[in-house]
């Protein structure tokens, strides 16, 4: 039997966002793994495939792989190719090895490292990758925002990123998106103001989205100081130069 190793996108949150292609993945797989930065915190993506798994007649066998939040590259480095070696051995054993990740695993997701690690250190390693709905689409959606229109270019931030650079970016976009930290918007909102967004452009915060606890405030840049934000990292925040109408009557503001 020859084994493969398949990143599988899991969607934002809502099992029901999880693509047909990555069931049949995910019911196929003799390894499902996914990450784990603390020993005592439950993995979102497990919970989200639970159901899947559970259809299963023979349950398949499930690895944690732990990864540092740390910034130190070394280690991260060299954790991560530990966790390579783990799911190279299983592949090249003839298994088929499931890495379960957040929304698409190509985009800031824990899963690139172990991509990395695996091509470099294993090239001979068969890989597919299965895309999922990103938390940057599901929140345009639950805010009933549109992303990009016609010419319109979008850029997506980390929010931590350099102030500077963010006024940078913002100069240059029509529309940001901004992960990571989105709750950080009252601090970028100036940022914006400088990099000659207005106050009347239009903005949405969406927390946990598609989850049962899903929380979209949407409004104006002149709103934000105003709103009861709260820390969570399971944010996404966008923000369009542009104004955008808002029926408040008919529940965009959520
Ligand atoms: C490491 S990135 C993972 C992104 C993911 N791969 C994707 O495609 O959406 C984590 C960031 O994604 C965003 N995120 C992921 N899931 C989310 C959700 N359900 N609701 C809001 N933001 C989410 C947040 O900005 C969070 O800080």
């Amino acid at each position: 039997m020859v084994g493969k190793f398949i990143g599988v996108g899991v969607g934002p949150g809502d099992p029901e966002l999880i693509t047909v292609k990555a069931v049949k993945a995910l019911k196929a797989a003799d390894v499902i793994c996914f990450p784990k930065s603390h020993a005592n915190k439950p993995s979102m993506a497990l919970g989200m495939v639970k159901q899947v798994l559970k259809e299963r007649a023979k349950p398949p066998e499930v690895l944690e792989l732990v990864f540092p939040m740390t910034k130190d590259e070394l280690d991260v480095k060299r954790l991560w190719a530990e966790n390579a070696a783990i799911v190279a051995a299983k592949v090249e054993a003839g298994k088929v090895v499931v890495f379960i990740t957040l929304g698409d695993p190509m985009l800031y997701s824990t899963f690139l490292y172990l991509y990395r690690s695996l091509r470099e250190g294993y090239p001979n390693v068969r890989l597919k990758i299965i895309p999922g709905v990103t938390s940057v689409t599901a929140a345009a959606a639950s805010a009933k925002l549109p992303l990009a229109e016609m010419e319109e270019v979008i850029s997506i931030v980390p929010s931590d990123l350099d102030p500077g650079l963010i006024e940078e970016t913002a100069r240059h976009a029509d529309n940001l998106v901004f992960m990571k930290c989105a709750h950080r918007l009252k601090d970028l909102a100036p940022i914006l103001v400088k990099a000659g967004f207005t106050e009347d452009s239009t903005v949405a915060l969406v927390k946990r989205c598609t989850l049962p606890e899903e929380k979209v405030v949407v409004g104006r840049l002149s709103d934000v100081q105003n709103w009861d934000i709260g820390e969570d990292y399971f944010s996404v925040a966008i923000i369009k130069r542009s104004e955008f109408t808002i029926n408040k009557e008919k529940g965009d503001v959520l």
